[in-house]
């Protein structure tokens, strides 16, 4: 039995890499004759090194076809040249040489789909090379002797050795997977500049340009550019009339004898150059796609023609992303116009008329929602001046055509529809005030639960990962390059889910934004300390919300971050302050200003879970109890029901706050990130909170969130034990560690030990054993054997059984 399903699978292993070596075929001079058929299996035609393909690309999630060149070698097949974007080709179609030397791609009724442009001679044959140009060679009086290439009909990329001409161009497509003609173009003019702009779709008119590279001649005709050169080492350059050159690359590029290159006009805008490295390092699975440099520095604010929508479209503003690359949103009030595509601009959800009900006051249809530091500068605009937000505020509220009244420097713009050219300038001070029917304004819970797709690759892994360990050495051996490449695609898709922008959304949360000087004097100088803690020191301050009320707040100065984390302190913070829930503490706002980063959080009156438990007398059981299934929530919460996953990484009492209503909730959360770097994971910071950090700290193995089951087992000990994890003053030395106790008591079935004093919790010995064996499970040495939060509530509800947990350290001396 076992050998026949050996046998099978030796076969499918066999037949998987005779297909490989099939498709793999490598031709260098495609005869007349020749052809290939639009599907899934279809062979192609590869350049001699194996570099580059030419053939049929399937259109992520549709049944279309595109005839394409692709990189060939990389795990990643990018398309750098595509025929037919504005019109896929269905399954069947077929590209074909034909004898009569025609290249022609029809669909499998034989309705030409596309063609080359018309050229003078006859063909040869066709050939892949290796520089990723595709030919068509015959009797040409060309220099180069070929009657056609793609070199010299770009789509969005173009490759080393390539060169564009006066009159040359390059089009963006729609979207990362839909290759239709996009709104943006990279065109080489003739008077010798060479432009970025967008279009008006679908007659192409150009609008003005957001990039230009300063190369025309103008008096003098032989200073104009007038070839875009790609060069063999890797830099791109405009090159004038008379000799010189521009570079457009900037510093030292990597060798494009070990790396491959490539520069996009991406479909968002951006010109950006690439680099791959050729064969992956042994053992690494980063070989990815990085980014050299790309023009324009910010898109959002060099988009500046009065027409045209801007980078985003109408309706919608910009915000600078990662990498140079802008994020749209929708003001809040209106949606993207295609969900899909959110280059192209938003609609109004609920349309503002002018006619409106006289009887009805605009102050109670509308109010107003605050957005930092968004401007529209070409908008339709009606200025005033001096104005401050109040009289701004209620003009534009009875002003039926002001959709958003921009204040900057003490003038008040009142802008009505459509809005173009949105974007976020954080160098700027100024706010948006949009107008939203009060109908329409949502409670603005924004930590959505996550579809799981992640997840599901995770699971996929761990599915090869068991097959793996329970097959033969030989079927291992087999499996190991399918493995690899299962591993190294979900790396990738994981790694992709977990850069889900949320740079995008700080806007939605309502985060305040503070100076220091505003910090400073809500803390009157720093003045009263109350905490300090491996993060930062936190202030108790007082924020005058309006003349007449005021909110007591703690002030958090963050410690120096981790130097590559200043740019993602944003990002972190979006994700913290979109968490919503009452076992957590809310963020209210922060400052980034100079050196100084600070985070201001909801005042929590009545201290510290370590206070509360460690003081002198023994709190209630009840109340210990509910504190810790409420902790074991906002864990929970964290792990499981945040768009993007956050482990805490120092759950500990000092870290659990108690409201006036003596609620537990969780602070610190989001901040690892920020603040830890892989030293620290080793040493520094996490010797504070020895004894609450698992064993995997100090081991070279991956982090996850089962970091924080392991603290939160030790928590929970505390809490039912109302004692510190490690007491070295204990006179009895097997107490000393309270984990190491705990099991011992557990094993000896003596719990009572472990609340002497504690008359409420020995009452209750079915939840105290209930509690510990939780605990013990949470604290198991193999993250693996951990439970998730989730069980963790199920168990501590009663929900689900809890069984017996094993020896926590299995392979310690006792
Ligand atoms: C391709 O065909 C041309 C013309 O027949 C010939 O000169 C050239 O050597 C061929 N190249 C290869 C690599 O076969
Ligand atoms: C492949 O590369 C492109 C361009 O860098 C990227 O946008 C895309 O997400 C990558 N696909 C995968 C599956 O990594
Ligand atoms: C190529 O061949 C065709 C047909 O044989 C001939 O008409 C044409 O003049 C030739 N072109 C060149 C450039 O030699
Ligand atoms: C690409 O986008 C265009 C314009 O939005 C749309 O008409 C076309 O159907 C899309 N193509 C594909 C293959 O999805
Ligand atoms: C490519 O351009 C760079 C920058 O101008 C130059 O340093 C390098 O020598 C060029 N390489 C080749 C092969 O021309
Ligand atoms: C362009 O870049 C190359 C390589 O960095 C450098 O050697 C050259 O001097 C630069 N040329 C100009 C005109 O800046
Ligand atoms: C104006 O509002 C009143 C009360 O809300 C309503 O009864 C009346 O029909 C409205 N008139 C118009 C023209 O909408
Ligand atoms: C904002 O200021 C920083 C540093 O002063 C600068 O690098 C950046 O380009 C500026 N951004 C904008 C949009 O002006």
């Amino acid at each position: 039995m076992v050998t026949h399903i050996f046998q099978r699978f030796f076969i499918i292993w066999l037949l998987f890499l005779l297909s490989l070596i099939a498709s793999n075929e490598a031709y260098e001079n495609v005869s007349l004759g020749s052809s290939i058929k639009a599907s899934d299996r279809s062979s192609s035609w590869q350049s001699s090194s194996g570099d580059f393909a030419f053939g049929f690309r399937r259109i992520e999630n549709q049944n279309l076809f595109l005839l394409a060149i692709w990189f060939d070698n990389i795990p990643n097949k990018t398309l750098v040249w595509y025929a037919n974007g504005d019109n896929p080709a269905p399954e069947g179609s077929k590209i074909d040489l034909t004898l009569d030397g025609q290249f022609i791609l029809s669909d499998p009724q034989g309705v030409v789909v596309w063609k080359p442009q018309p050229f003078p001679g006859r063909v040869d044959y066709a050939a892949m090379m290796d520089t990723g140009n595709f030919v068509l060679a015959g009797n040409s009086s060309e220099p180069s002797g070929y009657l056609w290439e793609s070199f010299k009909h770009p789509t969005d990329t173009i490759l080393p050795t390539q060169v564009l001409e006066t009159g040359g161009m390059l089009s963006s497509r729609q979207k990362e997977s839909n290759y239709s003609k996009g709104r943006f173009q990279l065109r080489l003019l003739p008077d010798g500049n060479l432009v970025l702009n967008t279009i008006a779709l679908p007659t192409e008119y150009a609008y003005e340009a957001y990039y230009v590279s300063d190369t025309f001649g103008g008096s003098v005709p032989m200073n104009s550019g007038y070839l875009v050169v790609f060069n063999q080492t890797g830099y791109i350059y405009i090159v004038r009339r008379n000799g010189d050159i521009k570079n457009l690359t900037s510093g030292d590029i990597v060798p494009t004898k070990e790396f491959y290159h490539r520069a996009i006009l991406e479909y968002d805008g951006v010109f950006t150059q690439y680099a791959h490295r050729k064969a992956p390092r042994s053992g690494s699975l980063d070989e990815t796609w990085s980014r050299v440099w790309s023009i324009p520095n910010d898109i959002c604010s060099d988009i500046q023609g009065e027409r045209g929508g801007g980078t985003c479209g109408f309706n919608s503003y910009c915000i600078l992303g990662a990498n140079g690359r802008p994020v749209c949103e929708c003001l809040p009030g209106f949606s993207f116009v295609d969900p899909n595509n959110k280059f192209n601009g938003c609609n109004q959800d609920k349309v503002q008329q002018c006619e409106q009900n006289a009887s009805n006051n605009p102050r109670d249809l509308y109010e107003m929602r605050v957005l930092s530091n968004t401007f529209w500068p070409n908008s339709a605009n009606f200025e005033m001046l001096p104005f401050n937000e109040d009289k701004c505020t209620s003009s534009c509220l009875d002003d039926c055509n002001c959709v958003v009244a921009v204040i900057a420097e003490g003038i008040c713009h009142k802008k009505k529809l459509p809005l173009s050219n949105g974007r976020v300038n954080r160098n700027r001070s100024g706010k948006a005030l949009i107008k939203l029917l009060k109908s329409e304004v949502s409670p603005g819970n924004t930590c959505f639960p996550e579809a799981g797709k992640g997840k599901k690759d995770q699971a996929t892994l761990i599915l090869v990962g068991s097959l793996l360990l329970g097959g033969s050495v030989f079927l291992n051996f087999l499996l190991i390059p399918l493995i690899a490449i299962v591993a190294f695609s979900s790396y990738h898709k994981i790694q992709k889910l977990n850069r889900v922008s949320s740079l995008s959304t700080i806007i939605e949360t309502n985060l305040r934004p503070f100076t220091f000087e505003d910090l400073r004097l809500a803390t009157e100088g720093f003045k009263e300390e109350l905490g300090r803690g491996a993060f930062g020191t936190v202030y108790k301050g007082v924020l005058a919300s309006t003349s007449t009320s005021s909110t007591i707040v703690a002030v958090k100065q963050l410690n120096k971050l981790v130097q590559e984390s200043e740019k993602e302190f944003k990002t972190e913070i979006t994700a913290i302050a979109k968490t919503h829930h009452k076992n957590l503490v809310r963020l209210l706002g922060f400052c980034e200003e100079g050196p100084h980063r600070l985070l201001v959080y909801e005042f929590m009156s009545n201290g510290t879970l370590a206070s509360f438990l460690f003081g002198n007398s023994t709190p209630d059981w009840d109340k210990r109890t509910q504190m810790a299934l409420g902790i074991a929530k906002g864990i929970m919460y964290l792990h499981e029901e945040c768009s993007t996953q956050i482990i805490h990484c120092d759950i500990k009492p000092q870290n659990i706050l108690l409201d006036d209503s003596f609620t537990a909730r969780i602070s610190d959360f989001g901040l690892a990130k920020l603040l830890m770097n892989d030293q620290t994971r080793t040493n520094t910071a996490i010797r504070g909170t020895k004894g609450y950090v698992a064993p995997e700290w100090f081991r070279s193995t991956p982090i996850n969130a089962k970091v924080d089951v392991y603290s939160y087992g030790v928590l929970l000990l505390e809490i039912i034990c109302c004692r510190k994890n490690v007491e070295m003053e204990k006179e009895n030395e097997e107490e000393a560690i309270l984990i190491d106790w705990a099991y011992d008591c557990y094993k000896l079935q003596r719990l009572d030990k472990l609340v002497e004093n504690d008359e409420e919790a020995r009452n209750d010995m079915r939840r105290l054993e209930r509690l510990v064996m939780v605990a013990i499970w949470c604290i198991q040495e193999d993250p693996s054997l951990r439970p998730s939060m989730k069980k963790v509530i199920q168990m501590i509800e009663g929900v689900v059984e809890v069984s017996a947990p094993p020896c926590p350290s299995p392979f310690s001396s006792n």
